[in-house]
């Protein structure tokens, strides 16, 4: 499995800690970006200090310690040289987790001023599977509009909306449902959450 994975500047840190704690232990590889409003997040969400993508890695092996099955590639935010800028590099898959209302925005209008918009672009007219996982509540009508309008473009919305039938009791539980979503999608089967039985 080769992945670009992105941290935009949302809340819901719990969703790209878990997602890339579990990912780890996954044979493969991925692209990782994050932008810095992310890094403010996350920093201020986990009252931690992080402010570079190795730092959030880090974050990550200190504090569940994953096994390392996974190798994480950092890509520049402002690089919009990178390699992964252009569609002759190929990946399976692109996750934008969480996901800002500003990039659902950017990746809606074809706007492609950063890495995370320009690999987002490409995943689009590559015809690969591109999966934003949006936070804003309430919607207006702006926010409501670009989520169709990118369904439309093929983008998968998975809100950060977890279910509560599966009766968490962490916090971790909240956001490993969603990673176990997002998992799903990639057409991985995971356990992070259990299944509903009827
Ligand atoms: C503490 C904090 C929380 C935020 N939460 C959200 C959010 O949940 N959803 C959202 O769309 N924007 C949120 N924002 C605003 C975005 O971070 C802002 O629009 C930023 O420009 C997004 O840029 P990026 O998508 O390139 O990271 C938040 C900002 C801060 C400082």
């Amino acid at each position: 499995m080769k992945l670009v994975v992105a941290l935009a500047g949302a809340s819901g840190s719990i969703y790209a800690a878990r997602f890339l704690r579990a990912l780890s232990e996954i044979p493969g590889e991925s692209y990782f970006i994050v932008s810095p409003p992310s890094l403010r997040i996350f920093s201020e969400e986990y009252e931690t200090s992080v402010s570079k993508p190795e730092d959030v890695l880090d974050f990550i092996q200190t504090k569940w310690k994953p096994e390392l099955k996974h190798k994480f590639h950092i890509r520049n935010f402002h690089d919009i040289g990178s390699d992964i800028a252009s569609g002759s590099n190929v990946w399976d898959a692109m996750v934008v987790v969480p996901c800002s209302m500003k990039t659902i925005a950017s990746i809606n209008a074809g706007l492609t001023e950063n890495l995370i918009e320009r690999a987002a672009d490409v995943s689009l007219k590559e015809r690969r599977r591109l999966i934003v996982v949006p936070r804003e509540t309430p919607y207006n009508r702006v926010h409501l509009r670009n989520l169709l309008s990118l369904d439309e473009a093929g983008a998968i919305i998975l809100p950060a909306s977890p279910g509560f039938y599966q009766i968490p009791k962490t916090l971790d539980d909240l956001g490993d449902f969603i990673s176990g979503r997002i998992f799903n999608l990639l057409g991985v089967d995971s356990e992070l959450y259990p299944k509903w039985v009827g």
